[in-house]
């Protein structure tokens, strides 16, 4: 029986907004790859009602789903486990419905290693070892901080414009950056440091129309500048990055990866994410149409 014959599992990205999200294109794509039945759509959430709104489509057979903004923590604290990445975080973008039996809905946090897996992967850019600085303290940073200390980098610096929300990160990571021997502390976008390897752009700056909120001493020449989020959002950064002689990267390969480490939760199996992430790249560069 091939896969269109049998029983799909219903999967979503629940958000608000979510018309616009890419996801299910990524996992249909996965999907017909790996010859995996399902069927994975979107799930508008009125702001006042996720919880509920995510149960029902449990209750109707959803298998799972990914959660974007404004839900991430809400989904988080909703789950009876958590992945210790997802602790981390403490938010969550992936919901597995597992029973009662099985111990309940797990959350799981795949935004980090998607992210470390398109830094060190698809861009080969190490980060073992490596200085990195972290600008912003939000929900976004807060799910790659983990996975960047377990990656071995030698050096995290967390730089926000409120540094109080990037103490309480660094406070929150403080064991598991010992563990690992990464020297791990806060910074003001004023002075950061300088000449970094890795620098990772997590703030919503440029949505509100202001330019890249460090100076460009924080780029050593070659260093890898990446935006986490991708299209127009990121254009601004990442010209930035070229002009200071940096190497620019968006956030689109991070958003299929963390998409594979949901699929690989969720199915058992991960996908190769190198024809998928050249298909949405050439979708997402097309010129619009007139
Ligand atoms: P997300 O979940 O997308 O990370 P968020 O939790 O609202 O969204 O966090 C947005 C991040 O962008 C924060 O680090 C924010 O800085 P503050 O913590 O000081 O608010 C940062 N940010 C937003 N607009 C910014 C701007 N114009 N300049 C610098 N940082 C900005």
């Amino acid at each position: 029986m091939s896969s269109a014959d049998r029983p799909h599992d219903r999967y979503a990205v629940a958000g608000n907004p979510v018309a616009h999200s890419r996801s299910p294109h990524i996992h249909a794509l996965f999907a017909q790859q790996t010859g995996q039945a399902l069927d994975y759509g979107r799930l508008l959430c009125p702001l006042d009602a996720f919880a509920a709104t995510v149960q029902a489509f449990a209750a109707e057979g959803g298998r799972g789903c990914n959660v974007t903004v404004p839900f991430k923590f809400e989904a988080f604290a909703m789950a009876a486990r958590r992945t210790p990445r997802a602790e981390l975080a403490q938010a969550a973008n992936t919901l597995r419905f597992d029973s009662e039996a099985q111990g309940g809905w797990l959350a799981d946090n795949t935004d980090g290693i998607g992210l470390v897996r398109d830094i060190t992967v698809n861009a080969g850019v190490p980060l073992a070892g490596q200085r990195v600085l972290l600008i912003g303290a939000g929900g976004a940073s807060a799910g790659v901080m983990g996975p960047f200390i377990e990656a071995g980098c030698a050096e995290l610096v967390v730089a926000n414009r409120t540094v109080d929300k990037a103490e309480a990160l660094v406070a929150r990571h403080a064991d598991v950056a010992r563990q690992h021997g990464v020297r791990l502390r806060t910074a003001t976008l004023q002075n950061p440091g300088e000449a970094f390897d890795v620098v990772v752009n997590g703030t919503a700056a440029s949505l509100s129309g202001d330019g890249v909120p460090v100076g460009p001493q924080v780029l050593r020449a070659g260093a890898l500048a990446l935006d986490m989020m991708y299209g127009p959002a990121a254009q601004g950064f990442l010209d930035w990055a070229r002009q200071h002689g940096a190497v620019g990267r968006d956030g689109l390969g991070m958003l299929v990866e963390q998409a594979a480490e949901s699929f690989a939760l969720w199915r058992g199996v991960r996908p190769d994410t190198a024809p998928v992430l050249r298909e949405m790249r050439a979708l997402v560069e097309a010129p619009a149409p007139h």
